[in-house]
């Protein structure tokens, strides 16, 4: 079996910066944010550039990109928009997402599968400028197909469901996530996984033996209310290594 033993924490640090915009001014700093993130232990630091700018904002690429030593993950949708931006600034990663404009988070994966011919293009390009491409699909071995047709090196499982769900059913969400996770795996594709993991529900999640990276954003700046980002972050690690 792929056993990946180090599991990688990407922190999304999108919530800093929905703070920060309620007032408008520049506190609280999602850069300053992403550096206690990387001394508290984060492998990486994910952020979305919305197309409406709901939180993350374009200068603020810029600055996480100049300030930065660990690796940057841009969530972006499909569009040129957004290709363009991600060609300009050459972050590590690009994780492509669906994206509605009504929507309060991303509520759901990627149609890779469906969106087949939109998405080669963004992706070939992408890996093409020495961006590492990751799909935000659901755990279904359709969409899993569909990535490795369009030769995307990573894919990250939307755990939303698993997070929402309850009892058997989530029982058999994480089953889903586990088996995709190893089908990924065994077809050369790095898996990952993320939305809605808490302290209480990341473990089963983190002991998928085929995971390298998981990214975690709302839960934990809502934790740093109550303990600190630094600390927030150790906990998650801890949680995560548990498993391992
Ligand atoms: N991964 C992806 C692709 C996402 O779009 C998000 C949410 O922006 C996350 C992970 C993190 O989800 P959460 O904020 O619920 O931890």
């Amino acid at each position: 079996m792929n056993t990946v033993r180090h599991l990688r924490l990407g922190v999304n640090i999108d919530h800093v910066a929905t703070i920060r915009n309620a007032r408008g001014g520049d506190h609280p700093d999602p850069v300053k944010a992403a550096l206690a993130a990387a001394a508290a232990g984060a492998d990486g630091i994910t952020a979305h550039l919305r197309e409406d700018r709901r939180h993350i904002r374009d200068d603020d690429i810029s600055a996480l990109m100049a300030a930065l030593s660990i690796p940057l993950n841009l969530e972006m949708a499909a569009t040129q928009e957004m290709l363009d931006i991600a060609l300009r600034h050459k972050p590590h990663a690009a994780c492509i997402v669906p994206e509605k404009r009504e929507e309060r988070t991303t509520e759901g994966g990627l149609d890779a599968a469906g969106q087949f011919g939109q998405l080669m293009p963004i992706v070939s390009a992408l890996t093409a400028a020495g961006i590492r491409v990751s799909l935000f699909i659901e755990p279904d071995p359709r969409q899993i197909d569909a990535a490795i047709r369009l030769q995307a090196p990573v894919v990250e499982f939307h755990t939303g469901r698993y997070a929402h769900l309850e009892g058997g059913e989530r029982a058999a969400e994480l089953r889903r996530i586990s088996d995709a996770a190893a089908l990924a795996a065994k077809n050369g594709i790095e898996p990952h996984a993320g939305h809605g993991l808490t302290f209480d529900n990341v473990g089963p999640v983190a002991a998928i033996p085929q995971l390298a990276e998981l990214n975690i954003g709302h839960f934990l700046i809502g934790e740093a209310i109550f303990s600190g980002l630094k600390e927030a972050i150790r906990e998650m690690r801890r949680q995560m290594d548990l498993v391992r």
